[in-house]
C-alpha cells in the first residue's frame, strides 16, 4: 500500500514503526510480543516475507514472543474441515522451518487454553455492539467470504484477539493494516479495564502495533496472496511446484520489464518476490531483465525463490517426518500458554470482585 492511501492515524502508526523497532534493538527484555495466524492452510512466501522474518529476528534479537494459533478464530468464516489438526500441526512445522525456536518462544492454539478465552466475557462487557460493529475489518472479511449472514463469532472476534493479546500482558503485536481496527479494540478494552477495574494501578498495558513496511505480495492470480485461496507459493512447495505455480502467473503483454507498482501490478508483484529472495531492489532486477520479457521475469522469480528457500524447504522436510515431534512442541507450548492465562484470569477475578 502506498503512502498516500494511508489515514492520518495509520501514517503515525506507521511512523512509530521504526521508533519501535530501535527501541527493541535498545532493550528486548521490555517487550513481549504477541502474534498469530489462522490455521486456514500452510503459510506462503508472502507470509514470509510479511511477518514470519520479521518475527525470527525479533525473537534472534531477545524478545519475548508468544505465537497464536487462532483455531477459534477461522471458525468465523468457515466450517471447521475435518483436517483441521494436520492444518494446524503443518503451521508447527513452517514455524519451527523459518526458525522459530520452541526453546525460547511459546507456540499454543487457543482452543486449549480455557482461561484466555474465559477473559472473552468480561471483555465484552467493556465494548458496546456498536463500537463491534464499525469494525471495517469485519464488514471486508464478511463480504469476501460471502456470507449471507454475521455469526456471534464472526462479529465478536475482534474481541476474542483482544484476549489473546491481553492475556499474556503482551505489549508489541507485529500486524498488517488490516489489524489495526483489532489493535483499537484492545487498546480500548484495556484502558476501559484498568479505569472500571483497577483504577489505582493499571493492569493491562495497551499494546502497540508494530506495523510491518513490506510491500504486498500478490498472488498467481493478481489478487492479494491467501492461504485459502489458491493463488500462493507455499513455503513448502517442492522446487517444481513453485515452477508450475509461477509459470502460470498472471503478467502482461509488455516485453520491457519494468517495476510500476501502480500501473502493473502483477509485474511488480514478481519483481518484489525476485528482490526479496535475492535481497536486492526490485528496480535492479527489473534492469536486469530488461525487454527479455514476462517468461524470463517468471523464470528469474522461480530461481530467486527456490534458491531462497532451499534451507527452509529442507528444513521443513525433516520435520514433517516427525509428527510426534511437532506435537510434543505444540503441547509444551500451549502448557505455557496455560499458566500464563490462569494466572491472568485470577488476577482479573480478584480485581472484578470475583472471589468468592
Ligand atoms: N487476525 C489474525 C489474522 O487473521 C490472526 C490473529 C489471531 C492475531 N489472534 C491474533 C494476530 C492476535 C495478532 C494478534 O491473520
Amino acid at each position: 500500500m502506498s503512502a498516500a492511501t494511508l489515514t492520518p492515524s495509520q501514517l503515525a502508526i506507521q511512523r512509530r514503526a521504526g521508533v519501535l523497532d530501535t527501541e527493541v534493538r535498545h532493550d528486548p527484555a521490555a517487550f513481549r510480543i504477541l502474534t498469530g495466524d489462522r490455521p486456514t492452510g500452510a503459510l506462503h512466501v508472502g507470509h514470509y516475507f510479511g511477518s514470519l522474518q520479521n518475527r525470527v529476528r525479533l525473537q534472534d534479537a531477545g524478545v519475548d514472543m508468544l505465537v497464536v494459533i487462532a483455531d477459534y478464530q477461522a471458525m468465523t468464516d468457515r466450517i471447521v474441515a475435518p483436517d483441521l489438526a494436520d492444518v494446524v500441526i503443518g503451521l508447527v512445522a513452517d514455524y519451527l522451518a523459518v526458525g522459530i525456536d520452541p526453546r525460547t518462544s511459546i507456540i499454543f492454539a487457543h482452543s486449549q487454553v480455557a482461561a484466555l478465552n474465559q477473559l472473552v466475557l468480561p471483555f465484552l462487557s467493556l465494548v458496546s455492539v456498536a463500537e463491534i460493529g464499525r469494525n471495517p475489518t469485519v464488514k471486508e472479511e464478511t463480504i469476501a467470504a460471502g456470507l449471507a449472514t454475521i455469526t456471534g463469532l464472526m462479529f465478536t472476534y475482534p474481541v476474542h484477539q483482544a484476549a489473546d493479546i491481553l492475556f499474556c500482558h503482551a505489549n508489541l503485536v507485529p500486524v498488517g493494516l488490516d489489524q489495526l481496527p483489532h489493535l483499537e479494540i484492545t487498546r480500548t478494552i484495556a484502558r476501559r479495564f484498568n479505569s472500571r477495574y483497577s483504577p489505582a494501578e493499571p493492569y493491562f498495558a495497551e499494546p502497540e502495533a508494530l506495523l510491518s513496511a513490506t510491500p504486498l505480495l500478490l498472488g498467481t492470480d493478481g489478487q492479494k496472496m491467501s492461504k485459502s485461496r489458491s493463488n500462493s507459493i507455499p513455503l513448502r512447495a517442492t522446487a517444481d511446484e513453485t515452477a508450475r505455480l509461477l509459470a502460470k502467473a498472471t503478467t502482461d503483454s509488455e516485453r520491457l520489464i519494468s517495476y510500476e507498482p501502480g500501473r502493473r501490478a502483477e509485474v511488480a508483484s514478481l519483481l518484489s518476490l525476485t528482490a526479496l529472495c535475492r535481497g536486492r531492489s526490485p528496480h535492479d532486477v527489473a534492469d536486469e531483465i530488461g525487454d527479455r520479457g514476462a517468461i524470463a521475469l517468471k523464470a528469474a522469480a522461480i530461481e530467486a525463490v527456490n534458491e531462497h528457500f532451499a534451507p527452509v524447504r529442507a528444513r521443513r522436510r525433516e520435520l514433517a517426518a516427525d509428527p510426534g515431534y511437532l506435537r510434543a512442541v505444540l503441547a509444551d507450548g500451549n502448557e505455557r500458554a496455560n499458566a500464563i492465562a490462569d494466572d491472568t484470569l485470577c488476577a482479573v477475578r480478584e480485581r472484578m470482585h470475583q472471589r468468592y
